[in-house]
């Protein structure tokens, strides 16, 4: 068990650690002012064929979800990209950049003490390509990915195996993500959990149950943490 001043966290990755809205720069060459749109709806379907996959147990892992998103929204915002174009996007996607304050939270956490793991519904060998070029694998204990378990969060065997390959209870288990469906996914499993509000207007599900904290960011993340003790 560890001490009162030590914790096991979970950290999603795509929007709580490094940020896929960032894609609309590259995107702008291809689909101008239109860029930031075609980022939220690649993120946004991406997401949904997740969830569907899972819930008809009909896997395929995360990579494969992000590319046939991205063929939906150029097909759905009618952007012709070639193989060439989708190849490069898709590398962008592996190469995101980190939110501005991760690195110096994750080292401060990773210094007090806590155990740090990436906990990510993507393969784990692209979260650990992506988290190593951005500069964050240094302070992370490991990559957990539901790879393994051949389903993706929310379900809830996803958040106990976090919990199982960490070595600690469920309710002695962090989930810190800016995704509120993964928030209450890990609630559901019976996890602690931080909602990372990164901006004002974003809205957390009213499905009638709150996160234990909200931040606006990481290092807002690393001070509520340290007054909890
Ligand atoms: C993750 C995505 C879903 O699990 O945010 O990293």
């Amino acid at each position: 068990m560890d001490d009162a001043h030590s914790h096991v966290i979970g950290f999603d990755v795509y929007g709580t650690l490094v940020d896929p809205i960032e894609l609309k720069v590259p995107l702008r060459q291809f689909v101008g002012d239109r860029a930031e749109r075609f980022a939220a709806l690649w993120r946004e379907k991406q997401i949904e064929y997740s969830f569907r996959r899972g819930l008809m147990r009909v896997y395929v892992d995360f990579d494969v979800c992000t590319r046939q998103a991205l063929q939906y929204t150029a097909l759905a915002l009618a952007v012709e990209l070639s193989n060439a174009d989708q190849r490069g996007l898709l590398a962008a996607y592996r190469n995101l950049a980190p939110f501005p304050e991760a690195r110096a939270a994750l080292e401060a956490l990773k210094r007090r003490g806590h155990r740090l793991f990436a906990f990510s519904n993507g393969v784990e060998a692209t979260v650990r390509a992506l988290l190593g070029h951005a500069g964050l694998a240094a302070y992370l204990d490991n990559v957990i990915s539901v790879d393994d378990l051949n389903t993706f969060k929310p379900d809830p065997a996803v958040y106990q195996y976090l919990a199982k390959r960490a070595g600690t209870p469920p309710e002695a288990t962090w989930l810190i993500s800016s995704n509120s469906w993964d928030v209450i996914g890990a609630q559901a499993a019976g996890l602690r959990t931080a909602w990372v509000q990164r901006q004002s207007t974003t809205v957390f599900d009213p499905w009638g149950t709150e996160p234990e904290l909200v931040v606006r960011n990481l290092t807002e993340l690393v001070e509520r943490l340290y007054r909890l003790g």
